[in-house]
């Protein structure tokens, strides 16, 4: 039986019903949907992560389309509740969609949202934090300030990595692994080493133009490979940062035995899904290799975290916030509302989910489109002329 649930409404005599299921950053997503007719439904629940049962009773009788978090369950359930209550739209606010099962909402003709594009640089930017805070002990250091314990400069006081000249390896090179390795390559004049099913073109492209600027300038060039194996990519890289997508394929991509095949004092960074790493194996891994450390923003079983990784002082912990610049979240926002406003014009959808800044422009309206649908083929949406 549903529970009720506290909301927050705009725009109450709107003709279309569009609820989402938790506040979002910034005012422009909510205007846009007011200035549609949509009546607009925030639910302001105090309650992290919504149930089944919480989005059901928020989704009631009569819905247009919902916005969720990828915290929620959004299958079976959920689109035949959507669609018997007349909704055929759904966006999460997130580039990820491992929460949606895709095939059961295309069964209800709901069409699914997500919000790629502006993720980019902002997730990329975590994952260079991490990889610095880990290299140089930050955590730790600030940790001991703190405490109180500083009496004075030490020769041995919180010793960590050098990153120029090191290699960074990248598993992973679509959008976010790409803007990644660039930042690490360009800020810190690291050599590259990626693995992915496919050819990193332009960013193999700007390690080769960079590292020959570097040259003429009396530098030592800066490197690139596209390794055949992942492995290649554990055993030679100093800093690995994990960019796939989860899917089967991926599920403790990093476990026991890949573990053991990076150098004692590598450092592991993961901004994508937790799952991607074995988080009992990695704990075990941390009390074995006190000189190996990693920075993690996502873990096997959010919100927990596996016994032990909390006490691991070569651990950074974040709390899934990757995507969490102002920007970055606003627009979000932005994207998840344009995606089911357009899915209720019936518009048809963006031809490059990517290329986002018109839906971003706050000068101009949108778009009539659909920013991005992953079950549009399926749907057999139409594709915007734009
Ligand atoms: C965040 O993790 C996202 O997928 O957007």
């Amino acid at each position: 039986m549903a529970t009720p649930v506290s909301i927050e409404v705009w725009n109450p005599n709107g003709k279309y019903r569009v609820v989402s299921t938790k506040p979002m950053p910034g005012t422009r997503w909510i205007r846009l949907l007011t200035d549609q007719d949509c009546r607009v439904e925030i639910c302001t629940q105090r309650k992290t992560i919504l149930s089944v049962d919480d989005i059901l009773a928020l989704i009631g009788d009569k819905c247009d389309g919902v916005i969720g978090q990828l915290t929620e369950d959004w299958g079976e359930v959920l689109f035949s509740g959507l669609s018997r209550a007349g909704g055929r739209a759904f966006s999460n606010m997130a580039v990820g969609y491992n929460n949606v099962d895709v095939n059961a909402a295309t069964k209800y003709g709901v069409a699914v949202g997500n919000t790629p594009g502006v993720l980019t640089e902002t997730t990329a930017e975590l994952a260079a934090s991490l990889s610095l805070s880990a290299s140089r002990r930050i955590v730790e250091a600030d940790e001991f300030m703190r405490a109180g314990l500083y009496d004075g400069w030490l020769p041995h006081l919180f010793v960590g990595n050098l990153l120029k000249g090191q290699t960074v390896g990248v598993i992973g090179a679509g959008r976010i692994g790409s803007a990644y390795a660039r930042m690490m390559v360009e800020g810190f004049k690291m050599n590259l080493i990626y693995y992915d099913l496919y050819q990193a073109t332009r960013l193999e492209k700007f390690v080769t133009a960079y590292g020959e600027f570097l040259k003429a300038s009396g530098e030592a060039p800066v490197t690139w490979r596209r390794a055949s194996t992942m492995e290649e990519v554990l055993r030679e890289a100093d800093v690995i940062s994990l960019h796939p997508v989860l899917d089967k394929t991926t599920y403790h991509l990093v476990n026991k035995e890949r573990l053991s095949m990076m150098k004692k004092e590598a450092i592991l960074v993961n901004c994508s899904r937790g799952p991607v790493i074995d988080e009992a194996a990695l704990v075990e891994h941390l009390k074995e290799n006190p000189m190996f450390r990693v920075g993690l923003d996502v873990f096997e079983e959010e919100p927990y975290m596996k016994p032990g990784l909390a006490d691991m002082k070569n651990a950074i912990v974040v709390p899934h916030i990757a995507s969490a610049s102002k920007w970055t979240r606003e627009g979000m926002a932005t994207l998840a509302a344009l995606n089911v406003l357009g899915k209720i014009k019936g518009y048809p959808v963006w031809s490059d989910p990517n290329r986002v800044e018109p839906f971003l422009n706050e000068n101009s309206p949108p778009p009539a489109a659909c920013p991005s649908i992953v079950n549009a083929k399926a749907l057999g949406l139409t594709a915007s002329k734009l």
